[in-house]
């Protein structure tokens, strides 16, 4: 049995059957006109609490509202399909659409002789377009769906998690929502993750990882709403410094010099001073990046004094991060083993990293791989 867990999502079955209307029957045929009714009824009701529905098109999945739509099967599949055929991968409808305007935009875009003369200009429907948006490399005049400017590489890393990867689809589902949320909450993570994809795979991959597992260690200790979006920004941000630190010294296969080793040590620093740089930064992140190679009971780097005790979200990052880059094939050694890698977790509790969160975090890994 279908069900809509959102109730927005019941425009998508009525939306693809105005759309499939218009493209059998004359808008005035009674059976366009019910369709066109039955849509617009449920903007009223979306448009007595909010501004603006906006339904997407990622990765061939279809989002209502930034969120993935679930439980429609077919009906989603054929909506990313018709969107597809006309090249739209985003429409708003904004609060004060009217009948005509609707009837109008439907037999314009997907109506008989459709698109031959482009996109008309609707007062309270914008359109994102496929073509327009790979063209330009950047997000249309539409407030967007998502804000998400790379969520397709975003949807390819959920794609391409490890297989060891202990998230379910579940999992992967709802902290996909937390992290898209986190971009729409500032835009900096992301035009970092940009920059440092195309420079370095491996820390943007990292980066990623990371921000998923303190995500998921955040919730799993009962944290959310804004702290939680300030813990997946810290995470994201947490190796911002190493932009700062050459290639050939960031991918060394054999050991590091000393001088080259306090260099790679400066990316703590360095990423605060980028931070301090950005707007409306969160002060979790700049601490974040300062602290997440500091030892729980002292020491690390960098050196700031004997006792310094990170702060307990550097220590969420701390694990994440050890945890990711152990897991990782690296130029200097291979992968470690996932048994390898909670042994070295479980020995490092209590010195380097917090006890009680190493505990919880190898409780979450090994009840999701069950
Ligand atoms: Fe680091
Ligand atoms: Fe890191």
């Amino acid at each position: 049995m279908i069900t809509y867990p959102d109730r927005n999502d019941h425009i998508l079955p009525d939306l693809l059957g105005a759309i499939n209307s218009i493209r059998l029957y004359s808008h005035k045929h009674p059976q366009a006109r019910t369709s066109v009714d039955r849509v617009m009824e449920r903007l009223d009701q979306v448009f007595q609490t909010e501004e603006k529905l906006a339904i997407g098109v990622f990765n061939d999945n279809m989002l209502v509202n930034r969120k993935p739509v679930v439980g429609v099967g077919k009906v989603s599949e054929s909506m990313v399909k018709v969107l597809k055929e006309v090249g739209i991968d985003q429409i708003v409808f904004l609060k004060g659409l009217y009948q005509e305007e609707f009837t109008m935009f439907l037999m314009e875009t997907f109506g008989t002789g459709a698109g031959s003369s482009g996109f008309m200009d609707y007062s309270h429907i914008l359109l994102g377009r496929i073509s327009e948006d790979e063209e330009k490399g950047e997000d249309t005049n539409v407030d967007s769906v998502m804000d998400l400017s790379s969520s397709k590489d975003f949807i390819w890393m959920l794609r391409n998690l490890d297989p060891q990867n202990p998230f379910n689809f579940k999992a992967v589902r709802d902290l996909s929502v937390d992290l898209m949320d986190t971009f729409r909450y500032s835009a900096t993570p992301l035009k970092y993750l940009a920059e440092v994809k195309s420079e370095d795979e491996y820390t943007y991959v990292h980066t990623i990882n990371v921000a998923l597992l303190s995500m998921s260690l955040a919730k799993h200790i009962g944290i959310s709403g804004s702290e939680l979006m300030d813990i997946i920004y810290a995470a994201l941000m947490h190796d911002v410094g190493k932009m700062l630190v050459p290639k050939e010294i960031l991918n060394k296969t054999g050991p590091l010099t000393p001088d080259e080793f306090e260099i790679i040590k400066a990316h703590t620093v360095n990423g605060v001073m980028y931070l301090c740089n950005q707007k409306e930064i969160p002060r979790i992140a700049i601490l974040a990046a300062l602290e997440h190679h500091i030892k729980y009971s002292g020491g690390g780097y960098p050196n700031i004094t004997r006792d310094w005790k990170p702060h307990f979200v550097s220590q969420i990052i701390s694990i994440a991060d050890i945890y990711d880059a152990l897991r990782s094939n690296r130029p200097y050694r291979a992968r470690l083993e996932h048994d390898q890698i909670m042994g070295i977790l479980r020995h490092d509790a209590g010195i380097g990293l917090n006890p009680q969160l190493v505990e919880v975090f190898i409780e979450m890994l090994e009840g999701q791989s069950n």
